[in-house]
């Protein structure tokens, strides 16, 4: 049985590998091997990649494409997006191609607005915890101002701080609750610092605070962070275009296509089953771009996903309508990005994706990422209304199966042709692949 290890973030890149091929794989010498090949051949950019995170052993890359001609408020981008599934980046590049010919995508930044807390305990009354905050709030901003100049130089800072008494869901808790503009950075080490410096200041103030009995002075922070719920730091993406020019399909009149869109963006706003994949499929989209620009997309999809349910129930990201003849299709939703700070100004690649969507600001960027989800979604539900998702799923899924069967590039040409015609499945190129080596 393998045994813990102490110390392991202390051994060399080579032992750790050592250790974790010999105890954790069948094959010590193939898995080196792997690993190794996947080490990047420039020892700088590897030794950057390494240092990035603890215990780092080889990367793991993904697939970078660019999904081009993206109309977006009449500048024309390609995008850049970093995912493994097959059809991600030829939907988002069909529906670029498809609005390109009908003015493109208008964007809105709605608001920038971050948000961070410091959740304290408190046991005492809190009429006199209202007046200790008035005095304290001056206090909380001359306090960070060592963290926030440069910040406001840039045209950020903290917006403001509020008390807030939240005792009737949790005995003595309550929270400063403070808000605040970050510019083009993501904002995440600023915000957590200001609420570090807001934890001790309260702390200090209160224990010697007159208006305090001992008790109260004894205030205790439990955690100071800032939230990834951000429902004003939202952009809104749409594409709109007269209903006779919606034509998707053969089979289907442009009416009748609108309507089956609009039909099916109602049933994602009112069936949480429905609204998961719905919002899944605008994910591909939005975590594709996020990945590329450097950014959180763990802090992103968790703000996305507790927006789609701000209003008690999960519910779709994008809406649809008829308006006068006008069939208008959009996305509204939060981004918390940065395009300075983090991954961005370090990573050769993210920095090439950043210059390649002409170093957008913070919230450029949030109406490009928008973008891509709208497209993505417009993708999905124009596929799923018409030949359903498993034809173009399939076709770029190809050539996975085939690479998973070993196929040779000749073999590969020959059953890409034969399967133009035919439905794709895991058995069907099979045996196709096995007719063909006869
Ligand atoms: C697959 O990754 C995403 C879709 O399921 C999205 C959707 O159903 O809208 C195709």
């Amino acid at each position: 049985m393998t045994e813990p290890i102490s110390g392991f973030s202390k051994l060399t890149k080579e032992d750790k590998i050592d250790w974790v091929t010999s105890h954790y794989t069948q094959n010590k010498e193939q898995s080196i091997k792997i690993l190794q090949t996947y080490w990047n051949q420039n020892s700088n950019i590897q030794q950057l990649h390494d240092e990035f995170i603890e215990n780092t052993i080889t990367n793991l890359y993904l697939p970078l494409g660019i999904a081009p001609n993206f109309l977006i408020n009449d500048n024309l981008y390609a995008i850049p997006m970093a995912i493994e599934e097959s059809s991600v980046i030829a939907a988002a590049s069909k529906a670029a191609k498809f609005w390109l010919k009908r003015g493109g995508f208008k964007t809105e930044v709605l608001g920038t607005e971050k948000v961070g807390q410091v959740h304290f305990l408190f046991k005492g009354n809190f009429e006199k915890l209202s007046s200790f905050f008035t005095y304290l709030k001056p206090k909380l901003l001359a306090e960070s101002v060592s963290l926030t100049t440069s910040m406001q130089k840039r045209g950020g800072g903290i917006s403001d701080i509020v008390l807030k008494n939240k005792t009737t869901e949790l005995e003595n808790y309550y929270q400063l609750h403070a808000t605040f503009q970050t510019k083009d950075a993501m904002g995440a080490n600023f915000i957590n610092s200001c609420l570090e410096q807001f934890a001790s200041t309260l702390k200090n103030e209160a224990t010697s605070y007159n208006g305090f009995s001992d008790e109260e002075k004894n205030i205790e922070v439990i955690m100071s962070i800032l939230s990834n719920y951000v429902p004003n730091c939202t952009v809104r993406a749409q594409v709109s275009c007269p209903v006779e020019e919606l034509k998707l399909s053969t089979d289907l009149s442009p009416l009748h296509t609108a309507e089956k869109i609009i039909q099916a963006i109602k049933i994602a706003q009112i069936e949480p089953y429905r609204a998961v994949t719905h919002n899944k499929g605008i994910m591909n989209g939005i975590d594709a771009v996020v990945l590329a620009t450097g950014n959180d997309f763990r802090a992103v999809e968790a703000g996305v996903h507790a927006y789609a349910c701000r209003n008690g129930r999960y519910s779709s990201l994008t809406y649809a309508e008829i308006e006068d003849g006008i069939f208008k299709f959009w996305i509204e939703l939060p981004l918390a990005l940065g395009t300075v700070g983090g991954l961005t100004n370090l990573h050769p690649l993210v920095k090439l994706n950043l210059e390649i969507l002409r170093n957008p600001s913070a919230e450029e960027l949030m109406q490009i990422i928008a973008v891509a989800g709208l497209a993505q979604n417009f993708a999905a539900v124009s596929s799923l209304i018409t030949t359903g998702i498993q034809k173009g799923h399939m076709k770029m899924h190809l050539l996975n199966i085939l690479n998973q069967l070993g196929a040779s590039d000749l073999e590969k040409g020959k059953l890409v042709t034969h399967f133009k015609t035919n439905t794709i499945t895991h058995h069907e190129v099979e045996l196709q692949l096995n007719l063909l080596r006869k």
